[in-house]
């Protein structure tokens, strides 16, 4: 048995990952500042798994109190979630982004170090690619510039990591590359709750075919992919989980630092979406075209046969898997964990 500390361990890809880890029969302490979750979580996990996780209500950032946590438990991995995720908002604020999202790593970084904690993997996102220059995308490809301050503290935070593990023999990191992850856990017990009204594509379409909000805004038709509306690789949020599940095993290899694209290799458009969630629901989900959205890109999917040769990682979950998956949470949860 393994002890591993989940920061984030609350929010929506930490939930699906922290199950996963506890079937394992993994030891899991969560670190979460309840930022974007909350407590209930932790009764669904426990729903799920027949086991309860440790829980502290910590803010990575304050670094006293994250100490206490390596004073307690001997640590054998860190999955770092914790973070600030939404891209507009980090727009208007980018001071709290770069606050939270790098000084957490930072903490991190160096508690790992006072402690001998030596295995880390951290939650990068697609959006480090930046502008394509060609599809898919691959771990090798030169970053491109990010748009907004949330797209910077992922390109930042994989440098400070990097340079990190160069200067610090025996300590090794996993950057984790999620392209779009979509969908909820088998049981509708754990899923994406959206604080206010959803930014991302799926739990939009579901708010709309429960009635809460009245017609997706779809964001452009005039781009240059298949039907003119967005491409993108979505991925199943238990498929992502197991990602990190594969990833452990490979801390058992010599090396410093290393990147895998976690994804499914294909790419779908936001009309393929919604006519995938029609099918599945038997829902008609009303839509207008508006504007593009700032910043959003053509197209973006993964090449993941890194993950596959050397995590033996692949999704398996397909797009129909993960809007009946999706509606299943909305539907038992119609206001996420506020009941
Ligand atoms: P989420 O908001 O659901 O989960 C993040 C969790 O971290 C929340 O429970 C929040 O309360 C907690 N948190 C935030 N700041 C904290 C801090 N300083 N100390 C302690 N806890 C803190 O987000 P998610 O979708 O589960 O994303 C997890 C990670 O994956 C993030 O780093 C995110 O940037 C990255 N990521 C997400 C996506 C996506 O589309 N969801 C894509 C690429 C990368
Ligand atoms: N879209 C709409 N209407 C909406 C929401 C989205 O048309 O209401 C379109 C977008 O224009 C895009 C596609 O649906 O073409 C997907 O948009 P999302 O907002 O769901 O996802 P993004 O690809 O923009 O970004 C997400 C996360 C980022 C992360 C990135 C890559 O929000 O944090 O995936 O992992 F960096």
């Amino acid at each position: 048995m393994k002890t591993i500390l989940v920061t984030g361990g609350l929010g929506y890809i930490g939930s699906h990952t922290v199950v996963e880890l506890l079937e394992k029969g993994n030891e899991v302490i969560i670190v979460d500042n309840l930022l974007n979750s909350c407590v209930e979580v932790i009764n669904r996990i426990t729903k799920i798994t027949g086991k309860t996780p440790t829980f502290y209500e910590i803010n990575c950032c304050d670094l006293p109190a994250f100490e206490e946590v390596f004073k307690l438990h001997k640590i054998d991995y860190i999955i770092h979630f914790a973070g600030l995720k939404a891209v507009g908002e980090s727009v208007r604020k980018p001071l709290e982004y770069y606050n939270n999202n790098i000084n957490s790593t930072i903490n991190i970084l160096y508690l790992m170090k006072k402690y001998s904690v030596k295995n880390l993997i951290f939650s990068s996102s697609a959006t480090v690619y930046g502008k394509p220059k060609r599809l898919p995308f691959y771990e090798a490809d030169k970053l491109g510039s990010a748009t907004n301050p949330y797209g910077h503290t992922k390109v930042i935070n994989e440098r400070i990591i990097k340079d990190f593990c160069k200067a610090n023999e025996g300590f090794k990191a996993i950057l984790l590359r999620y392209f779009n992850p979509i969908g909820a856990h088998k049981s509708g017990l754990i899923g994406e709750d959206p604080n206010d009204i959803p930014n991302n594509l799926m739990p939009f379409i579901t708010q709309v075919a429960i009635g809460k909000l009245k017609e997706l805004k779809i964001f452009g038709n005039d781009y240059n992919t298949i039907d003119g509306t967005g491409v993108r690789d979505y991925i199943h949020v238990v498929d992502l989980a197991l990602g990190h599940i594969a990833a452990l095993k490979k801390f058992d290899d010599d090396f410093s630092y290393t990147i895998y694209n976690l994804g499914t290799g294909e790419g779908s458009s936001v009309l393929q979406i919604v006519s995938a969630f029609e099918q599945v629901s038997g829902i008609k989900i009303p839509f207008v075209i508006i504007d593009r959205r700032p910043g959003d890109i053509d197209a973006s999917y993964s090449n993941c046969d890194k993950a596959k040769e050397e995590l033996d990682w692949e999704a398996k979950y397909n797009i129909i898997d993960m809007c009946k998956d999706a509606w299943n949470w909305q539907t038992k949860n119609p206001n996420g964990y506020r009941g």
